[in-house]
C-alpha cells in the first residue's frame, strides 16, 4: 500500500520569533510511518516541527505552518491507498503576521485569529480514490466527539486519543486508542507503546484496503 502520513504540530507564526503551537511531538504518526515501512510499505510523511529523526525509508516533507501542511498533502495524493492524517494541525492562525520583531514596549493586548484550513475534512472532497483515517484529540466525551468528527469529516475510520492525562497521548511513548469505523464498528486498543500500538493499526489499516 501506499501511505500518506501526517505528523507533529504546526506552527503558525506572530511574527519572526513567535509562533502559535500546541504538544504534539510528532511520535504516534512516526511510529505509524516506521510500522507501516516495516511492514513493506511506501511512506510519504508530512512533518511539522519535531524533535525525532524521520523514519528511514519514508519520503519526509518537512512544513512549518497548517498552509504549508495543507499544499504538501494535496500535492502528494496521487496515487495513495490511505491518508493517516495523524497531525495536531493548529485550529487558528494569527490573522496578521508582522515582518517584524513585535516590541514589548508597544504593548499586545491580544492577537487577532483566525481559522486554519482543515485539511483532513478538505480530502473527503477530493475525487476520493483512498482510504481516510483521521485522529480525535479529546479530552472528554471522547466517544461522542469521536463519532461527530468522523461523519462531519467523512472518514472511514477516526482513531480516538484521551489527551487528558499526562501519562498518555501527547508527548507520551505511550497511547491507548480506539477505531471508530464509519460501518459503526468500534475497536479499543489497551494502553501501550506507541511503536506496537502502530504495529497493531497496520493490520487494520491493510484490512480495510482489502475490503474496499
Ligand atoms: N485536522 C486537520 N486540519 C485541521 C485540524 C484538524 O487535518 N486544521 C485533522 C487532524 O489531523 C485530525 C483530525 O482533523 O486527524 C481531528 O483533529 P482534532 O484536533 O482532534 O479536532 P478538530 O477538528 O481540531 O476539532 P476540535 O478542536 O473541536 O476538537
Amino acid at each position: 500500500m501506499k501511505f500518506l502520513v501526517t505528523a507533529g504540530p504546526t506552527r503558525e507564526p506572530i511574527d519572526p520569533v513567535r509562533f502559535i503551537s500546541n504538544r504534539s511531538s510528532g511520535k504516534m504518526g512516526y511510529a505509524i510511518a516506521a510500522a507501516a515501512i516495516e511492514a513493506g510499505h511506501d511512506v510519504i510523511l508530512v512533518s511539522g516541527p519535531v524533535c525525532i529523526p524521520p523514519p528511514p525509508g519514508a519520503k519526509l516533507i518537512a512544513v512549518n505552518t497548517s498552509d504549508e501542511m495543507f499544499e504538501a498533502v494535496h500535492a502528494h495524493l496521487n496515487g495513495i491507498d490511505i491518508a493517516v492524517m495523524c497531525a495536531a494541525v493548529a485550529d487558528f492562525k494569527p490573522a496578521f503576521f508582522s515582518s517584524k520583531k513585535i516590541k514589548k514596549s508597544g504593548g499586545m493586548e491580544n492577537i487577532p485569529l483566525v481559522p486554519t484550513r482543515d485539511i483532513l475534512a478538505s480530502l473527503a472532497q477530493m475525487q476520493k480514490k483512498f482510504l481516510i483515517v483521521g485522529f480525535a484529540a479529546e479530552t472528554n466525551d471522547v466517544r461522542e466527539n469521536a463519532l461527530r468528527k468522523l461523519r462531519k469529516k467523512k472518514c472511514d475510520v477516526v482513531i480516538a486519543n484521551d489527551v487528558s492525562r499526562m501519562d498518555t497521548g501527547m508527548e507520551s511513548d505511550l497511547n491507548e486508542l480506539t477505531l471508530f469505523y464509519s460501518s459503526g464498528k468500534t475497536v479499543s486498543l489497551p494502553r501501550e507503546e506507541k511503536n506496537f500500538l502502530a504495529r497493531k493499526l497496520m493490520r487494520f489499516f491493510e484490512e480495510l484496503q482489502e475490503k474496499s
